[in-house]
């Protein structure tokens, strides 16, 4: 049913505009300096676009390094110009130095407005500004942090480390990109909204919400594939295929979310202990937010929080099973912390660990791309013109993997880049790196409010499973990277688990 009508509106509608464009237009053959992929009178870079829509990140990235500004267009039939980059100096221009004239855009937030309204990821201008403030403040206070490390704590020591244990001892293959999911699931949702999801209990079937999270995730980032956005509009209007899927997901999402909102602030009304105001939903709702507004809120810090650690992690863990000598030195940071009992203020000196995090972000950042709208025409400061409307994009992914940018060793994964000489002391002091070259978190004001929460979070996991376990893939071919909103492996981690002391 899906792949017909998708197939009949696209042929029909590229048809369509072909003939209209063809009756009003003589010529098209318009000089440009920006370096574009093969593209043809009318239709744009549709053809080449279409040929390589399963291997977009690749694609590009071999664009980007051809081009000799790292800045490409790609004119889409239907569409608004698409310029994509992974030049620093533009990023830094889009992000920062002119941060207004690049919002996310109408076209960005209808991908995900239905899922997530009007929360601090979808929205620009006042809303953004105002809910920005609000958050950047809660994620600065002691309070919240100490809240986030108990939590924190308590699923690894209570859930995960329990879950590892069983599938050592029973010598059961496991899937740890999903552990690590239901993992990030639970403490994201804990933290977000005091309620516990209690993912890791894996006799159980799915949680509902945690189900309804991933389709619609999934679909929504699907609609930004489309080479033409018309098809999944009028899919949403028809109400068919995987929209009305969406459809479904996202009431669940909503309905769930909102009995979630009611019942804390019946709690809060009747006054519980201290505990129950920790979470950021407590903090919304003493910040006099209420309704629609404080669910979608909190529904935008779900999103953001819950797949990007355990996508870095899982990637993390491959790369050890790769690079033993690497592994052996993260236990020689860890294991003496782990014995004094691995807490808040232990965690920042772990500098290697960070820097194999960064490594790995780099090679496969779990935000591989993001967009913004172009609000006035602009000039990027490679020279790009910049139209009203086009569509801007950063693009990490295509930047961990630029010779110009990382040397030619760009394609090894070595932590010791992040340091400035080899790292021998105990406490390795890593090197500046300028977040408009490595942009993973993005940057500016808009840089992700919970980058210190998510390293705390990979940080203590990868300390706490490594000093207990040894993780072995049951298969050693090299594992798919699968972009959508958030990028994860495609068909999971699947590994044994043996205990240390055993190896
Ligand atoms: C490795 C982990 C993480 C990575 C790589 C990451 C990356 C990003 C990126 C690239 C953005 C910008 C997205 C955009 O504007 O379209 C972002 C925004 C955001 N992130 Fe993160 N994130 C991570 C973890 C977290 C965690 C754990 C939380 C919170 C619990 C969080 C909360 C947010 C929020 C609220 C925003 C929106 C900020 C705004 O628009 O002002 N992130 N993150």
């Amino acid at each position: 049913m899906e792949i017909p009508i998708t197939f009949l509106l696209s042929f029909s509608i590229l048809s369509f505009l072909i003939i209209i464009i063809s009756l009003f237009s003589s010529s098209s053959t318009k000089k440009t300096t920006i370096y574009e992929p093969p593209s043809y009178p009318l239709i744009g870079s549709i053809l080449s676009f279409n040929k390589n829509r399963h291997r977009l990140l690749q694609w590009y990235t071999e664009l980007l390094r051809l081009s000799p500004t790292q800045t490409i267009s790609i004119p889409l039939l239907g569409n608004r110009r698409t310029i994509v980059t992974t030049n620093p100096e533009n990023v830094e221009y889009i992000l920062k130095t002119n941060f207004f004239n690049f919002p996310k855009g109408k076209p960005f937030t209808d991908l995900l407005g239905d899922l997530l309204g009007k929360g601090i990821f979808n929205v620009d201008g006042h809303s953004w500004s105002s809910q920005r403030k609000l958050a950047s403040h809660e994620f600065s206070t002691r309070s919240l942090r100490s809240f986030a490390f108990e939590v924190l704590k308590d699923e690894v020591e209570t859930r995960l480390v329990p879950v590892l244990s069983t599938a050592a001892d029973v010598g059961a293959t496991m899937d740890l990109q999903d552990v690590l999911k239901r993992f990030a699931f639970d403490v994201v949702c804990k933290v977000s909204l005091g309620w516990d999801p209690d993912c890791l209990d894996l006799s159980r079937p799915v949680n509902p919400l945690l189900e309804a999270f991933d389709t619609a995730a999934e679909i929504s980032a699907r609609r930004a594939t489309e080479p033409v956005y018309a098809v999944w509009k009028m899919k949403r209007v028809l109400n068919v295929g995987s929209e009305r899927r969406l459809r479904e997901a996202i009431k669940t999402v909503h309905v769930l979310v909102s009995e979630i909102v009611r019942a804390k602030k019946k709690s809060l009304e009747i006054g519980t202990g201290v505990e129950a105001k920790q979470d950021l939903l407590s903090r919304f709702l003493a910040a006099g937010h209420d309704g629609e507004a404080v669910r979608d809120m909190v529904i935008s810090f779900i999103m953001a929080g819950r797949d990007t650690t355990s996508a870095a992690m899982t990637w993390l863990f491959w790369l050890l099973t790769e690079n033993g000598e690497v592994e052996r030195k993260i236990l020689e940071e860890v294991d003496p912390l782990v014995s004094l009992g691995l807490g808040f203020e232990e965690l920042k000196d772990m500098s290697y660990t960070k820097a194999c995090l960064c490594e790995t972000m780099r090679l496969y950042p779990p935000v591989s791309w993001d967009s913004k709208h172009a609000a006035n025409d602009d000039v990027l400061p490679d020279g790009t013109r910049v139209k009203r409307g086009d569509k801007v994009t950063y693009f990490p992914y295509g930047m961990g993997r630029m010779e110009t940018l990382w040397g030619k060793d760009w394609e090894q994964f070595k932590p010791n880049r992040w340091f400035d000489s080899e790292p021998g002391s105990i406490r390795p002091v890593l090197k500046p790196v300028s977040p408009f070259k490595f942009p993973v978190f993005q940057a500016g004001p808009r840089v992700c409010v919970g980058k210190e929460m998510a390293f705390m979070q990979m940080k203590y996991v990868v300390g706490s499973v490594l000093s207990r376990f040894e993780i072995v893939p049951v298969k050693k071919d090299q594992p798919v990277f699968v972009p959508l909103l958030t990028a994860h492996m495609a068909g999971g981690l699947m590994v044994k688990i043996k205990r240390r002391s055993q190896c």
